[in-house]
């Protein structure tokens, strides 16, 4: 019987997977530029993956590369693509692949520190960073997530807690008023979700009117809450986005901290996509009340260029988090460590991956400065799309853009017609665009998520969809939009 332990590889299979890999991560980054944007999906291929039982004798290191090479990968979207511009997600940064790797070799399990001494310290440095950009304090403390939805989701745990200190034993199953959570017709589906998952009810969220500029309408916030005091509800939170999903509007977060000091509610913001411009010095000042929220929910997967998943929620008062999410016997008992937190205690694992690995090994290996440039090249990249659809006139913009999203539409085409555009651009090759919806009016965004986006990227863009306005409409350009 050999002593090779049975799970691991030998000194050949490892050399080989080290090439392998090595090689594949070469020939991916060689050309992602000349890869299709979405994949020709191979059904055939797929539904053998499906049904191909899992063999007796494996197939190896070459051959399980073999088949990610064959199978996985030309059935995968190329995220990375420099016009791959739908949805707010980007490409990872370059260090990240190996951060995953050696995180998967250590393996720690971030529930508590003894297990996961530097991890617990790395997820502390990563949240005490994230929570210095926005001036949180000493007080302040946070837990990297699997996305800004969960963050979210967390965030609004917390906020239940705290406002209701028997929540932990009764649950919502009391006598007291309902609670009221409001945000804006333009928030993101998943504060809908978590008040469906917290038993808060939808019904029970306001979805706040906003301005022409999409965002949320302060004096339509006060009278929503007024009429639900008048009818005996019992408002408790605002969930304000400075930038939303579809437009990338920014809410007056300074006013509405404003109204929730007042009115004595819970200030979240969902910071998912917006939060981490606060890097760029020319719009950090739209983000200006950020650091009054009581919790905020921000994404490193998606304007850190962290691969999935790594959200993060950052919490004013850390002890409320603690409130919460501390079951263990100790905590409450025990001073806090100056050091080491158990991570457990503040959110809803117990076993926990090493998230904070891939984070913190990007900001060292690049610098912070790095980081401001990539999110300014986004937005300049954004600027210059948006300028461009101004100055054609067979397209308009359906929104202002203060951040990366760019809604447009074809003037005088309707609904069909940009999904038939959209479908062209993939179809070609060009660039994978999304659909935007806003005021009810059809259109195609795009967002520029991408380090590797170039200005000609974005030209090579908006010159096909003028082509495409021109072959879709050939008597509107220039025609009143419907
Ligand atoms: C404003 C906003 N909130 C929440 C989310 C959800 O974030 P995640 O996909 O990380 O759960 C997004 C995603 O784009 C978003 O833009």
């Amino acid at each position: 019987m050999s002593d090779q332990p049975i799970l691991a590889l030998n000194e050949a299979e490892r050399e080989t997977a080290d090439r392998l890999l090595s090689t594949f991560l070469g020939d991916y980054e060689r050309t992602l530029r000349s890869r299709p944007l979405v994949p020709d999906v191979d059904r055939g291929t797929l539904a053998a993956l499906l049904s191909d039982p899992f063999p007796d004798q494996g197939v190896g290191v070459e051959g399980v590369f073999r088949e990610i090479d064959e199978r996985i990968v030309p059935n995968s979207t190329a995220v990375a693509h420099p016009r791959f511009l739908a949805y707010v997600l980007g490409p990872p940064n370059g260090i990240a692949p190996y951060a995953e790797a050696v995180a998967a070799t250590l393996n720690q399990n971030c529930n508590f520190w003894q297990l996961s001494p530097a991890a617990s310290v790395v997820e502390r440095a990563v949240t005490n960073w994230l929570g210095g950009l926005f001036g949180y304090g000493e007080e302040a403390g946070g837990i990297l997530t699997g996305g800004g939805s969960l963050a979210t989701l967390n965030a609004l745990t917390t906020a239940l807690h705290a406002r209701r200190p028997d929540f932990r034993a009764r649950g919502l199953q009391t006598s007291a008023p309902p609670l009221v959570l409001y945000t804006s017709r333009e928030a993101h589906r998943c504060v809908d979700k978590a008040a469906a998952i917290l038993g808060l009810g939808t019904e029970n969220v306001r979805h706040i009117a906003t301005d022409d500029r999409f965002r949320m309408r302060v004096d339509a916030l006060e009278e929503a809450i007024r009429a639900d005091r008048a009818a005996g509800r019992e408002p408790f939170c605002v969930v304000a986005t400075p930038g939303t999903v579809t437009s990338g509007s920014v809410d007056p977060v300074d006013a509405i901290a404003d109204v929730c000091a007042r009115e004595d509610l819970w200030l979240h913001v969902d910071g998912a996509y917006g939060a981490l411009f606060v890097l760029s010095d020319d719009v950090r000042e739209s983000f200006a009340g950020v650091g009054r929220a009581d919790s905020i929910a921000l994404d490193p997967h998606k304007m850190l260029f962290a691969p999935l998943e790594a959200g993060c929620l950052l919490v004013r008062d850390r002890s409320l988090l603690a409130q919460a999410y501390a079951f263990s016997s100790s905590y409450l008992t025990v001073e806090e460590d100056p050091l080491m937190l158990d991570y457990m205690d503040y959110g809803p694992q117990l076993s926990r991956d090493f998230k904070a690995l891939k984070v913190w090994s990007a900001l060292r290996a690049f610098g912070v400065d790095a980081f401001r440039a990539a999110v300014d090249h986004t937005l300049r990249l954004a600027r210059r799309l948006a300028d461009r659809v101004e100055a054609a006139p067979e397209l308009e913009l359906m929104a202002p853009v203060p951040l990366t999203a760019v809604c447009l539409r074809i003037r005088g085409a309707g609904d069909a017609e940009h999904t038939a555009v959209l479908a062209r651009l993939i179809e070609e090759g060009t660039a994978l665009l999304g659909p935007a919806r806003l005021n009810g009016r059809q259109g195609i965004r795009a967002c520029v998520t991408n380090h590797r986006t170039t200005p000609a990227d974005i030209d090579l863009v908006v010159d096909r969809l003028v082509a495409l306005a021109r072959e879709t409409c050939p008597g509107g350009v220039g025609g009143a939009a419907r």
